[in-house]
C-alpha cells in the first residue's frame, strides 16, 4: 500500500525526543480517553502537549477530496512539510493515521447515509487510523463506540479529529484485540484493513469467533486491494455499496477508482 510520495519507505526512526514521547506513552496504558475519566484507567488526558503541537504543526484540517466532506479531519497533505521531505526525516512510526484511506472513505459514507445501520448500537472500529469512520458511526447516532488501533499516535489524531467535528468523546483503545477474545458488539466496522496477509488471516479468524459467538454485524470496506480481492474471505462477503472516489483520492492511491463496502457473512 502505497504512502504519500515523501515517505513511502519508513524504515527507521532516529531516536528522538518524538520517538521517546511516543514510548512514554505507550508504556502509560493502553485506553485514551482523552478529555477526563478513563472507566478502565483512572483519570488523565494521554494528549501530551508538545505531540499535540507536533500533530497540529504537521498536518492539514481538510474536508476535502474525500467521499465525506461533512467530516473534518487532521490530515497529512501536499501543503504539509513531511508530504515532501524524505520519508526518513518523519520522526514517528508510519503515519497511518495521517491519510483517510480509500476503504475507511467508503465505509464512512455508507454509515452517514444510512443512519439506522448505526443508530442506537454498539460499534467497534478496528484499525482506527484517523477515527473517521468511528467519527460517522457517532454522527449518525451510534449508542457506544470504541476506536481501536495499535498505534497511540492514532489515539491521538483521533482525540483531536473528534474535537474538530465537535464530537463529545469516545474511548479509544491502543491494543492489538486480534488474539484475545471478542467483547460483545453490535456492529464492527473494519476500513482498508485488508493490506497485508498475515494481517488477513487473523481478521478473519477473529471475525469469524466474533461473529460466531455474537452474532456479530461486520461491515468492511475496501477499495480492491490484492490482499483483499484474493483472499479467502471473499467466499463471505456479500456487496453493500460502491462509490466512485474522488479524484484528489484516486491520485493518491495509484490508480484506484472505486471504494466498496461489503457485509461478512460467514
Ligand atoms: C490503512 S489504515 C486504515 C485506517 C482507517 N480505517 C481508514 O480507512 O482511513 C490501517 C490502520 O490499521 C491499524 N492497524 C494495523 N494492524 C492493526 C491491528 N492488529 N489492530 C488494530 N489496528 C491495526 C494501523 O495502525 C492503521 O491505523
Amino acid at each position: 500500500m502505497a504512502l504519500s510520495p515523501g515517505w513511502r519507505v519508513f524504515a527507521s526512526f532516529p531516536m528522538n525526543h518524538y520517538v521517546v514521547l511516543w514510548k512514554a506513552v505507550r508504556s502509560s496504558g493502553f485506553l485514551l480517553f482523552p478529555w477526563g475519566h478513563c472507566p478502565w484507567r483512572g483519570t488523565g488526558s494521554l494528549l501530551d502537549p508538545k505531540m499535540k503541537a507536533f500533530l497540529e504543526e504537521n498536518t492539514e484540517v481538510t474536508s476535502s477530496g474525500s467521499l465525506t466532506p461533512e467530516i473534518q479531519l487532521r490530515l497529512l497533505t501536499p501543503r504539509c512539510k513531511f508530504w515532501w521531505e524524505r520519508a526518513d526525516l518523519w520522526p514517528l512510526r508510519d503515519p497511518y493515521w495521517a491519510i483517510y484511506w480509500p476503504g475507511g472513505q467508503a465505509l464512512s459514507r455508507y454509515l452517514l447515509d444510512n443512519p439506522d445501520v448505526v443508530r442506537g448500537k454498539s460499534v467497534l472500529d478496528i484499525g482506527s487510523g484517523c477515527g473517521a469512520t468511528a467519527i460517522a458511526a457517532k454522527m449518525s447516532g451510534a449508542f457506544r463506540i470504541l476506536a481501536n488501533d495499535i498505534d497511540p499516535i492514532a489515539g491521538m489524531a483521533i482525540t483531536l479529529n473528534c474535537e474538530l467535528n465537535q464530537l463529545n468523546p469516545f474511548p479509544i483503545l491502543i491494543k492489538n484485540i486480534l488474539d484475545l477474545e471478542q467483547d460483545k458488539w453490535d456492529l464492527v466496522v473494519l476500513g482498508d484493513m485488508f493490506y497485508d496477509e498475515d494481517l488477513a488471516d487473523s481478521l478473519l479468524q477473529w471475525l469469524k469467533n466474533c461473529f460466531e459467538t455474537h452474532r456479530t454485524q461486520v461491515l468492511i470496506g475496501d477499495p480492491g486491494r490484492p490482499q483483499f480481492s484474493g483472499h479467502s474471505i471473499q467466499h463471505q462477503l456479500h456487496k453493500v455499496a460502491e462509490y466512485s472516489l474522488p479524484e484528489p483520492t484516486r491520485q493518491d492511491n495509484n490508480g484506484l477508482t472505486t471504494s466498496t463496502v461489503w457485509q461478512f457473512q460467514p
